[in-house]
């Protein structure tokens, strides 16, 4: 048997050995935004583990942009030393790492999901988020300061300024977090940007921001190295964001230059009735791809090596992500292989267990 899942795939300059990637998962273990020895061993297992790509969870790219005061950060210069240190790491293992460049608008401010997922006020660490418009998540959160022109400037450049150091920090894939609900999502969503100016309104204004950003990333980042955007590829809500928005965007920011578009979806308001279960999200991948003519990722409830093998096979994605059951068993990809009957790359430390 053949597999599509353990088929190299090259991207611009890079080649990831196979299509297995770790969705970006916040770990919410940092400090001042720097990594630490968590996520060395964290991610770095997950390359040990076989994972093509293993890309860093959202990243602030300013200290405001991060969901919670435990988040990663990419807003300083000195955090590029700690990224670089699991990026060579995850290099020498045969794996390709990326990261999420991430800004967290309205939902920013937040205490860790095992602190319950609360508001952070600015007098306990916190601060006062940014957002399209002063329009809170939800009844518990925090009303947002609507950006400025000034402020979404400052938040391009921020974008810019972390590229430079994804650069820096040796990683080969950058990814823009455009979906979930935060910054750039709230400007897509018309739920959540009430804004008049020349980026609220019209589909053309809500999908500026993201745009401008796409560009500027794509013109620091090297020629040779590939970009991804994740987007909710639809809001679930009637008078919301839109699957015909996502392909619409997604031959945009193609042009653009993203190379990948990472489709997952929800999250901009709270109480939305989600058809969550396995493989749900991939029909949304599989429109993009087909009526966009751009590669994509499929997230969401991948499980089993067939099914993952199956999505590829059936031309409904060019990747898949996996979260939770890389949390479960960072050797899901060796296990895979198995399943495939492919002889994948075990680690020699490791070769006496393989049978
Ligand atoms: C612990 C955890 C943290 C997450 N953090 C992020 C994140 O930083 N960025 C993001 O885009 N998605 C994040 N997600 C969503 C996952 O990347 C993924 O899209 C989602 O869990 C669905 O995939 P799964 O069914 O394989 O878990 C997170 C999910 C989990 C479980």
């Amino acid at each position: 048997m053949s597999s599509l899942l353990f088929t190299p795939l090259q991207l611009r300059g890079v080649t990831l050995p196979n299509r297995i990637a770790v969705s970006p998962m916040c770990q919410y273990s940092s400090e001042d935004g720097f990594a630490n020895d968590w996520h060395f061993v964290h991610l770095g297992s997950r390359a040990v583990g076989g994972a093509g790509l293993v890309i860093f969870e959202a990243s602030g790219v300013e200290a405001e942009g991060r969901i919670s005061p435990q988040d990663l950060g990419i807003y300083k210069d000195e955090h590029v030393a700690p990224l670089a240190r699991i990026v060579k790491f995850i290099h020498e293992h045969g794996s390709v790492a990326g990261i999420q460049l991430a800004h967290a608008g309205r939902k920013a401010s937040k205490s860790p999901p095992w602190e319950g997922d609360t508001t952070v006020a600015p007098t306990a660490g916190g601060w006062t988020p940014v957002a399209p418009s002063a329009l809170p998540f939800d009844d518990q959160s925090t009303v947002p300061t609507a950006l400025d022109e000034a402020g979404i400037q400052r938040v391009i450049r921020a974008f810019a300024e972390a590229t430079d150091r994804a650069k820096a920090a040796g990683f080969r894939v950058v990814e823009i977090h455009g979906a979930h609900g935060y910054l750039l999502h709230e400007f897509l969503s018309p739920l959540s940007n009430q804004r008049t100016d020349q980026y609220g309104g019209s589909f053309e204004n809500r999908v500026r921001l993201i745009r401008e950003v796409t560009r500027t990333v794509r013109q620091r980042w090297p020629a040779d190295l590939p970009l991804f955007v994740r987007l909710s590829a639809t809001d679930w809500v009637d008078g919301g964001w839109t699957l015909e928005d996502s392909v619409a965007l997604s031959r945009l920011l193609k042009e653009d230059g993203a190379d990948l578009i990472d489709c997952s979806s929800g999250a901009i308001v709270p109480g939305v009735k989600i058809p969550a279960g396995p493989g749900y999200q991939v029909p949304l991948s599989a429109r993009v791809r087909e009526q966009a003519g751009v590669a994509t990722g499929a997230v969401g409830f991948i499980q089993s090596a067939f099914q993952a093998e199956s999505i590829l096979r059936t031309g409904q994605a060019d990747i898949v992500l996996l979260a939770r059951e890389l949390l479960r068993d960072p050797y899901w990809p060796l296990h895979a292989a198995k399943e495939l009957h492919v002889q994948a790359q075990w680690p020699k430390q490791y070769e006496r267990a393989r049978s």
